[in-house]
């Protein structure tokens, strides 16, 4: 059994669908902070448990016969991680210390976790490679940073082996339009963009037009959540061949200014999408831009869908169905 933490959130819930379909048995365990018990796939075991709770996620892994992990269950907002530092830390530090205690007493070995392009901070150079130098610019980016460093040492003492996946821009959803992006405070910039043409917002908002970029506006490498899900179930699947731990980038490898997106975003939904150009969003890097080469070569990887018309096409397909996340769809709470 595959125990995937934060299985009712964004990414947890397409990794939750996709190992289902290839027919492997899940557990699930969310707070439902952020996620949605809609989310939770009809197939899947749920547990709403707090990853920081001892006693209730050590009953989870005494009642089930947990082989490995997939951890999602962390707080991911960059803005508010430096407004609330101990939030994070306390979610995602002392989350995973209280995971790594559990799974040691039950010797399960085997976990896919998280990682963000926030460890890297602001790039000397770009693509990123994963020995590039880690200077994260905020708390969210420091967590994930020391996420690593103790699942490191716990490797090295208890044999706990890990694959942590540092994301780049992840956007789209599941082309069956059942599952996508549903926050309750939305930060970014795909699903905020398809905001206008639902009619939910008047214009976007771009942030800073004077980075020194084509354009003036930053760039970020895009990648489906699709497409990320398929690098944890063959990090996984990695792991199940006794590889060592690594750490892997994921990203598409092509860059796309915010402007780029708003005109595909313009293109596919066929709405004329108004901007208003404002200041610099503090913090946010220039440039991000992932290689992705490590990933390719260690677990084979290639990501299928990295037109960023398929990935804003695939996100507009579920947020037009479902213009109120997991709210308003009758049968689906
Ligand atoms: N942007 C706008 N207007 C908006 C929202 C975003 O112009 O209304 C811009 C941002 O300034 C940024 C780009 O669109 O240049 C992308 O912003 P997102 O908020 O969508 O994504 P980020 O690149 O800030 O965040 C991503 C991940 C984080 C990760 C971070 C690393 O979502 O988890 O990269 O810097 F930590």
């Amino acid at each position: 059994m595959i125990l995937v933490l934060g299985g009712a959130g964004y990414i947890g819930s397409h990794a939750v669908k996709m190992l289902i379909e290839r027919g492997e048995s899940v557990i699930v365990v969310d707070n439902l902070e952020t996620g949605h018990a809609a989310a939770v796939h009809p197939n899947a075991k749920f547990y709403n448990v707090d990853i920081r709770n001892e006693e209730e996620l050590d009953e989870v892994f005494m009642e089930n016969r947990i082989e490995s992990v997939i951890h999602f269950s962390a707080n991911s907002l960059v803005g508010e991680s430096v407004s609330e530092p101990i939030k994070y830390f306390d979610n995602n530090v002392f989350g995973a210390i209280n995971l790594l205690k559990i799974m040691r007493k039950y010797e399960v070995k085997k976990i896919v976790f998280s990682s963000t392009a926030a460890v890297y901070g602001e790039p000397k150079q770009v693509p990123i490679l994963e020995t590039s130098e880690t200077v994260p610019t905020s708390p969210y980016g420091a967590s994930k940073l020391m996420m690593e460093q103790i699942f490191k040492w716990a490797d090295l003492a208890h044999g706990i082996k890990f694959v942590s996946l540092r994301y780049f821009n992840v956007a789209g959803a599941d082309a069956s339009g059942e599952i996508g992006e549903a926050h309750g405070v939305e930060t970014h910039l795909i699903p905020l963009v398809l905001q206008v043409p639902l009619g939910q917002r008047e214009f976007i908002t771009v942030f800073g037009t004077d980075y020194p970029t084509k354009d003036g506006t930053c760039i970020r490498d895009y990648v489906h959540v699709t497409d990320l899900i398929e690098a944890h179930i063959k990090a996984l699947e990695y792991l199940r061949l006794d590889h060592n731990s690594e750490i892997f980038n994921l990203g598409s490898g092509d860059g796309f200014s915010v402007m780029e997106i708003i005109e595909v975003a313009r293109k596919v939904t066929g709405h004329p999408i108004p901007v208003k150009l404002s200041e610099r969003r503090p913090g946010d890097p220039s440039v991000l831009i992932a290689s992705s080469e490590k990933a390719h070569k260690l677990l084979n990887w290639t990501p299928q869908k990295n037109s960023v018309e398929t990935i804003i096409g695939d996100a507009w397909k579920w947020h037009n169905a479902h213009p109120n996340g997991y709210k308003s769809n009758k049968g689906a709470e």
